[in-house]
């Protein structure tokens, strides 16, 4: 079996994988796999924006609306942390060219969703996570210490007999070749888990993978069941992934609407608030959904064209006017708060194994996650994760060991075993 050697192995290419790579030191040779093609990321999907802390008058507010939104279940150092850090990240994203919407005054313009007290969120039209993603991208290809590799899937994580990780068995998609790739660190940034679910905004290819491994090997996760509803994705009968409909179309405005044309629940409660009431209108409706009414955002047509351009077009295309008339809306699986258990610098119970972005939980979402903090957690945590492994420096040189593909059949047949047993276990 064909074998390769890295200093990091990055297994996942949205902005977590991608923040990760840019930050490490350019000494540090790294391979950065994903399973679909280079943009096949949540990253290049998120609409609505980024949360940044505006004024230090804003950290109590915004450390409150995250708790809260969290159900206080949130980690409160790490909330913190990420709130601390949110003015550089946007900041260093603006030195590598990322445009975001501004003001009159040419400040940045900031735009509210649900459980925000104030608005405090930057935004690129309706398309944040594709200006922020596609820029980190291309920093990243132009860099010669990292090589990227799409249409690449892991298929197991390789550890030493003391625990600690050295590397994944991945597979070519195009070639059907499994390779093991070596590394002193093994970096998880494998996203969240829509794929497991009949609807919802992801791509379909994202499994769980790296939280699905972790476990195998029994690295520890948690609160697997904190799983996030949006409220609104444009309601299909297709199959596939489903759009979404920005919260932040809510915060500019926006109204749901029940059967009778009459407002039901306050539209900028926290996510899962509003989910639950959407589910509770229609089960006394007895319909599949309720709608969402865009003539009251404001500034109409105007803020429409300019701030939501992708959301107009993309309902055009399906047969929605939102000029016109309310268009349907329905939740769906969004965003997944449980994950590999990590700390503040990415570290997971296994030496030299770490978890970012949506794979991790690092417990700065608590049980539901405030609206436009996910692509800040993934930038800031991915980059102490970074840190991190330079300061740890552990190299591929450092790697002595060297499965032959018998220790690795050995390795598959353990796992098989463990699982059987386990399986076994929880049948009792
Ligand atoms: C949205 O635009 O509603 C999604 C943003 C997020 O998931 O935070």
């Amino acid at each position: 079996m064909r074998r390769e050697f890295f200093d990091v192995l990055i297994i996942g290419a949205g902005a977590a994988g991608l923040n990760c790579a840019l930050h490490l030191p350019e000494r540090m040779q790294a391979f950065v796999v994903c399973k679909g093609g280079l943009k096949e990321s949540d990253s290049f999907l998120a609409q609505g924006g980024i949360c940044v802390l505006r004024d230090e008058g804003d950290a109590q507010g915004y450390f409150e609306d995250t708790m809260r939104a969290g159900h206080y279940e949130n980690d409160p150092d790490t909330v913190r942390c990420m709130i601390a850090h949110s003015r550089e990240t946007i900041e260093e994203l603006i030195s590598f060219g990322v445009r975001f919407a501004r003001g009159e005054d040419g400040g940045l313009a900031y735009t509210r969703e649900g459980a925000h007290s104030r608005p405090r969120i930057v935004f690129h039209a309706d398309c944040t996570g594709k200006e922020i993603t596609s820029h980190l991208l291309r920093a990243a290809q132009r860099r010669t210490n990292l090589a990227l590799r799409p249409y690449t899937t892991m298929v197991d994580l390789l550890f030493a007999a003391d625990g600690a990780c050295l590397g994944a068995a991945l597979r070519d998609n195009r070639s059907g070749e499994v390779f093991l790739a070596y590394a002193g660190n093994t970096v998880l940034a494998t996203g969240g888990v829509g794929g497991l679910f009949a609807h919802s905004t992801n791509y379909r290819i994202l499994t769980g993978d790296g939280v699905g491994a972790a476990l195998a090997h029994g690295v520890a996760a948690d609160h697997l069941d904190y799983v996030q509803f949006h409220p609104t994705t444009l309601y299909t009968q297709k199959r596939g992934r489903r759009f979404l409909i920005s919260e932040s179309v809510r915060g500019e405005g926006a109204q749901l609407l029940n059967g009778a044309g009459e407002r039901f629940v306050d539209e900028l409660l926290p996510r899962d608030v509003v989910t639950a009431a959407i589910r509770e209108q229609m089960r006394r409706e007895g319909s599949d959904h309720v709608m969402l009414d865009l003539r009251t955002v404001r500034g109409g047509a105007h803020t429409l064209m300019q701030h939501f351009p992708g959301i107009v077009r993309r309902c055009r295309q399906e047969g929605f006017d939102v000029f016109s008339a309310p268009i349907p809306v329905v939740p769906a699986q969004h965003y997944f708060m449980g994950g590999v258990k990590s700390d503040l610098s990415g570290r997971t119970g296994a030496p030299h194994l770490y978890a970012v972005g949506e794979t991790c939980c690092n417990g700065v979402h608590g049980r539901n996650r405030l609206a436009s903090n996910s692509l800040l957690e993934a930038l800031i945590f991915a980059r102490r994760a970074a840190a991190d492994i330079a300061k740890g420096a552990r190299a591929s040189g450092w790697v002595q060991w060297d499965y032959t593909q018998k220790q690795l059949a050995a390795l598959v047949r353990a796992r098989r075993e463990r699982v059987k047993r386990e399986t076994h276990h929880e049948g009792k």
